[in-house]
């Protein structure tokens, strides 16, 4: 346990809060396409949408762009698997009026302004997929543990137009960091392991994006990339723009940290609720350590 004293739900709350709203004021140009202009106001209240959140994560760590893929400029026919909250999709479709986006997903979206060139579908993507065009790009991005890979890429493939490309963007556990300060006896490792461990009991392995690059060359892409990111745990980095993703991130798992824990260690390797409760106790602690120089690779 580290002896230095952390911040309050409430103080890293706000500091998220004010850092968001300043920086989607800042990216005016970028929201104006469908936010509307009070949700961007810096008197905007204590409620973090954590998907815009993540968002502005994806926003931020790729300088504003969408994707990395060399995509045309006018791409046509755009598919987003999974969209969710459909920050992603409002944001491509406003750049490229001339695409015609499907945004795919189990439930049906709840778009706040309607857009003329986005389709929104309800499917279930590890369903044969049934679309009557093929695609230049295909994104799919923050979906790891819901679809199934293999027959995602595969998929992917085969409705893909020739020359066309698809993107993955993935947060990958476990954490690690660089310079030994994630000490491999701490709770924060052991926390990290774990979720490695029964994600993959549950045969959803939570480590699977580091695959991804030779899972889509058995599919038969050509030309595959990875690119690494780093989303710091707490705002470590001296870099502020590396410190805001940092803040951003430590909101984005402590919200979160209880509820999917205790899933996946009560079910996949039978811990009792409290053997979770006292861990992550000494978890939430070291994750706020700004001496441990740990982040999750993007
Ligand atoms: C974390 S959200 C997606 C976030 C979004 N892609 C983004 O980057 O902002 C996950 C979404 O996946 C959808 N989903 C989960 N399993 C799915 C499946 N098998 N087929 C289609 N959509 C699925 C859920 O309904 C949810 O909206």
């Amino acid at each position: 346990m580290c002896e230095k004293e952390y911040t309050a739900w409430e103080d890293i709350t706000k500091s998220v809060t004010l850092s968001l709203n300043k920086y989607l004021e800042q990216n005016r140009r970028v929201r104006g396409a469908y936010k509307d202009e009070e949700q961007t106001s810096a008197d905007d209240g204590m409620k973090i949408d954590r998907l815009e959140l993540q968002h502005q994560l994806f926003h931020i760590t790729l300088d504003g762009k969408l994707h990395l893929a060399p995509i045309a400029e006018n791409p046509r026919d755009v598919l987003d698997i999974a969209t969710g909250d459909p920050n992603w999709v409002f944001d491509f479709a406003a750049r490229h009026p001339s695409a015609s986006v499907v945004a795919n997903d189990l439930s049906p979206a709840r778009p706040k302004r309607a857009t003329p060139n986005i389709v929104f579908q309800v499917g279930e993507a590890n369903e044969t997929w049934t679309y009557s065009q093929r695609f230049d790009y295909i994104h799919c991005r923050q979906n790891h543990r819901r679809i199934e890979e293999h027959r995602l890429f595969e998929q992917g493939l085969k409705f893909l137009k020739p020359g066309g490309w698809m993107e993955m963007q993935e947060l990958c556990n476990p954490i690690v960091s660089d310079d030994g300060t994630l000490a491999e006896d701490s709770s924060l490792a052991k926390w990290a392991k774990l979720l490695v461990e029964a994600s993959a009991k549950l045969k959803r392995p939570a480590d699977n994006p580091r695959n991804y690059a030779s899972w889509m060359q058995e599919a038969g892409f050509t030309n595959v990339q990875t690119v690494v990111h780093k989303w710091p745990i707490n705002p470590w980095p001296e870099d502020e723009r590396e410190k805001l993703k940092g803040l951003w991130n430590l909101y984005n798992v402590l919200e979160r940290l209880e509820k999917f824990t205790t899933a996946l260690l009560t079910k996949a390797l039978g811990w009792g609720r409290e053997e979770v409760h006292a861990l992550l106790v000494d978890v939430r602690a070291e994750m706020q350590n700004e001496d441990v120089h740990a982040y999750f690779p993007v």
